[in-house]
């Protein structure tokens, strides 16, 4: 069964990934923003959201699978944009590994291309287990939350800060567990940059301690086509904590690309 998903305007396909625990609710007003222009299609990841069936063990290869069966589903064959928040974005970087083709240009939001570490990567597999058991959600969110936000966001705009934990909560334990899986054991990608030439916008919060603004300009430097947006005074959840500014630096790069090139009518 394809992804379930929204569609919002017409025109040339932009499809956003989401984080991890989110859905594809976290992109709407960055949907509002670019509707007028873009056919933007915003996926569930199996598990999360109105994707409420769950792939066991599902790898980060798999999700990006899972994203062109959804457009092969939606009978998208002209190459589109695909931008990722998190988890998104290395689901956007495995996509582009796999399906090159089928991709125009990349956004990556607050995102990395570097594996988890050794001790990173263990604390998820512990994470997992202890969700798995106790089917609670409420640690694995609260304990995000504080470095989701950047501290301006949490001191002056705590108004952002309730709406994103309730969608946090609504994950199941099997879709938190699942993702965490996924995520510690994904491969590093950071050999493939330099031979990337997918023209790529890299965005990320100031105060991002998640997916850090060095880690962001180290894959720019990497990649032959990059350019970079440092968005002031906001951590990793730039999509929400200062949304006007994401949307500009995505619509700016969108207006900006070269337009897809007609595809060869065949007798
Ligand atoms: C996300 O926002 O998707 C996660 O924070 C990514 C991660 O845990 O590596």
């Amino acid at each position: 069964m394809p992804l379930a998903h929204e569609e919002h305007g017409t025109g040339p396909a932009v499809v956003l990934l989401h984080g991890f625990p989110f859905d594809r609710t976290i992109w709407h007003a960055q949907a509002r923003a670019l509707q007028g222009h873009f056919r933007v299609i915003l996926p569930d990841f199996a598990g999360f959201g109105a994707s409420a069936h769950l792939t066991p063990d599902a790898t980060i290869d798999d999700m990006a699978d899972a994203v062109v069966a959804l457009l092969d589903a939606l009978h998208i064959t002209d190459p589109v944009v695909l931008g990722g928040l998190s988890m998104g974005g290395y689901v956007a970087l495995a996509a582009a590994v796999r399906h090159r083709a089928r991709l125009r240009a990349l956004m990556l939001i607050d995102t990395k291309a570097a594996a988890d570490t050794p001790e990173a990567a263990a604390n998820r597999e512990k994470t997992a287990a202890a969700v798995v058991a106790s089917r609670d959600v409420v640690p694995v969110v609260d304990g995000m939350i504080p470095r989701l936000f950047g501290p301006i966001t949490r001191e002056r705009h705590p108004e952002i800060l309730a709406p994103v934990r309730a969608l946090m909560l609504r994950s199941s334990p099997e879709a938190i567990a699942g993702a965490l899986r996924a995520m510690a054991v994904r491969p590093d990608r950071t050999a493939i940059l330099p031979a990337l030439d997918l023209p790529t916008l890299v965005v990320v919060g100031e105060d991002d301690v998640i997916s850090t603004p060095d880690e962001a300009r180290d894959i720019v430097a990497a990649l032959p086509n990059a350019q970079l947006t440092v968005i002031p005074r906001v951590g990793h959840m730039a999509v929400v904590e200062d949304s006007p500014a994401v949307n500009a630096a995505l619509a700016t790069f969108l207006h900006d690309l070269p337009t897809p090139r007609a595809r060869p009518i065949r007798p």
